[in-house]
């Protein structure tokens, strides 16, 4: 696995976290983490002290200069490898009618326009260098329907559109692009859930509980060491989209 710098957007939360620790071990120490976060610095610390030769880069990747801040502090520790597209919000839950301006803009922000640009731009260094793997993370909801996710469906499912597109153009030059689409996943983005609406979610999953952060770091890693992999969508979702 090993090739320099791998960067994993949204390290501080759940599922970061275990993809972060998953790269590590895989790579046997080869691949550096680049451990990004926004507001998370408690939990983006503990995961760095935990991971030998890792750093932290703290950016708020709603903006392009959170962007930029990110692509150049790796880009001054090295060579781009890597890049695990994660950070994502699902807040707020609103009802279709009741979508706000400000939600819809916020989550595609941070959900879609963020993902895509990092992949522009961590995609020109790799594409340069003549190799580079991106996973993006998905979710389920781009294919199941629920109550309150209007916004952040259409994000995921555009997120797997772009996925689509950057394999296509970027595979001729040494780069894959791959996604995970997890189903429920137990991180403090579900932590919240009613437990009627948890047991409406559980009917719906074949396995009838929800996952664990390393189901889906599995899968990412999967994907970034499989050389045949690209344009990809690979479910970790228990049997809830089917
Ligand atoms: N949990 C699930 O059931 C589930 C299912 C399907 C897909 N997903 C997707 O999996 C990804 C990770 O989710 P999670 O469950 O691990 O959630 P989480 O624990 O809430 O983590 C979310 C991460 O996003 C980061 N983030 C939030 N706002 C940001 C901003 N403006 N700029 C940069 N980073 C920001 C957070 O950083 P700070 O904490 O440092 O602010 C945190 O590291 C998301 O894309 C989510 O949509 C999750």
């Amino acid at each position: 696995m090993g090739k320099d710098i791998a960067v994993v957007t949204g390290a501080s939360g759940g599922i970061g976290q275990a993809v972060a620790r998953h790269i590590h071990e895989r790579s046997g120490g080869e691949l550096r983490l680049a451990l990004h976060y926004n507001g998370g610095r408690a939990a983006a610390e503990a995961l760095c002290a935990a991971i030998p030769g890792s750093f932290l880069v703290r950016a708020d990747l709603a903006t392009a200069g959170g962007r930029a801040a990110l692509l150049a502090k790796v880009l001054e520790r090295g060579t781009p490898y890597v890049l695990v597209n994660n950070a994502g919000i699902d807040r707020p839950h609103e009802p279709a009618l009741q979508i706000e301006e400000t939600s819809f803009d916020a989550l595609v922000a941070l959900n879609l326009k963020a993902p895509v640009l990092l992949m522009r731009d961590f995609g020109r260094e790799m594409a340069a260098s003549g190799s580079g793997v991106i996973v993006n993370v998905s979710s389920v909801l781009a294919r199941v329907a629920l109550v309150g996710s209007a916004v952040y469906r259409a994000t995921k499912a555009a997120l797997e559109e772009m996925t689509r597109q950057f394999a296509f153009e970027l595979g001729p030059r040494g780069v894959r692009v791959n996604a995970v689409a997890p189903g429920f996943i137990e991180t403090s983005m579900t932590a919240e859930i009613a437990p009627e609406l948890r047991r409406k979610i559980l009917a719906q999953v074949a396995v009838g509980d929800f996952g664990a952060p390393e189901a889906v770091a599995l899968a990412v890693g999967h994907l970034i060491e499989n050389d045949f992999a690209n344009g990809s969508i690979l479910h970790v979702d228990g049997g809830m989209a089917l």
